[in-house]
């Protein structure tokens, strides 16, 4: 039985099958609509989401699955005091697979150690989040043509953002990937990262102002301060609006750099940027789909 922690967890091969297993969905996705008949995915959600809980929850049904869960802490016993690992255990016998989303670091990790079913990290406090990685490499895979040989700027909040941290994390393992680190002070990539690209000799470079490097880039990636991750409100109201994506500024990049970004959006990026032909965020959360389908019938063995 396998569990999907970090992005790491598929080899960059196993990684390459599922890419394609996801655009096989897309363009034939009649043929897949049954592929879980009989199966039920568990939802397990203790901390707010949209599109990761609706992307995985539409995954199953178009497969021909179905769906249970919770979409809050409160609503399920963890208001009682009931641990990861009981819940897991009777989560066990009510479903086939489970995705888990969770504010502490290394919840779903705990919970996979006690589980019958394959978990799923849906995103854990300010970790990981590899299933918003997987979309994120498919959108690029599919967009770009290739996964090597590109700059990609990651700006806004380095520090919380889960989805930077698995990002960089998963591209560190292709080839020619130059990262430029656009933050505040204040929200820069946890040291641990850092060590990491130093480490492995990975060119990047860490800047505040986007203007002086946004023409570099081929790609974008935009992020949400994470109000929720913040010890004062103080703080998170100074740097809410640091950065602001708008047209003028997309005038300095190159024509075909893709904009992305895993949403919600609150005010990094200006809404008349939805308009421009770089800006492909919502077709990115549509890979969620196709991505999350093709990561179920893995996990469940149903691939072929
Ligand atoms: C992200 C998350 O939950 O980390 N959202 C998502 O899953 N697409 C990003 C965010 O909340 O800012």
């Amino acid at each position: 039985m396998r569990h999907l922690m970090s992005p790491l967890d598929f080899s960059v091969e196993e990684l390459e099958q599922l890419f394609q297993l996801a655009m096989k969905i897309e363009s034939h996705p009649e043929q897949y609509a049954h592929r879980c008949d009989g199966k039920i995915l568990a939802t397990c959600f203790y901390e707010p989401s949209t599109r990761t809980r609706l992307s995985f929850e539409s995954a199953m049904l178009r497969l021909g699955g179905k769906v249970l869960g919770f979409s809050d802490a409160g609503s399920s016993s963890a208001s009682k005091g009931e641990s990861v690992s009981d819940t897991i255990r009777v989560i066990s016998s009510y479903a086939d697979i489970c995705a888990m989303r969770h504010p502490k670091e290394g919840a779903p990790m705990v919970a996979a150690e006690h589980s019958l079913i394959p978990v799923i990290n849906a995103g854990d406090g300010g970790h990981q989040h590899p299933t918003q990685t997987l979309t994120d490499l498919l959108t690029i895979r599919s967009l770009r043509g290739a996964l090597e040989g590109f700059t990609i700027g990651l700006c806004g909040d380095l520090k919380f953002g889960r989805t930077v941290h698995s990002l960089i994390r998963a591209l560190c393992r292709y080839q020619g990937i130059r990262f430029v680190l656009i933050s505040p002070e204040e929200l820069r990539i946890p040291g641990y990262l850092r060590t990491q690209l130093e480490n492995g000799g990975f060119p990047y470079e860490e800047v505040i102002k986007l203007e002086d490097v946004i023409g570099q880039l081929d790609i974008l990636y935009m992020t949400r301060v994470q109000r929720e991750r913040f010890f004062n409100e103080e703080d998170y109201v100074r740097l809410k609006d640091f950065y602001v994506l708008t047209e003028e500024k997309l005038r300095m990049a190159k024509e075909d750099m893709l904009v992305l970004h895993p949403l919600p959006r609150v005010n990094e990026i200006a809404v008349e940027v939805d308009q421009d032909e770089r800006a492909k965020y919502f077709v990115q959360a549509r890979y969620g789909v196709y991505v999350r389908m093709a990561l179920i019938l893995t996990l469940l063995g149903l691939a072929e």
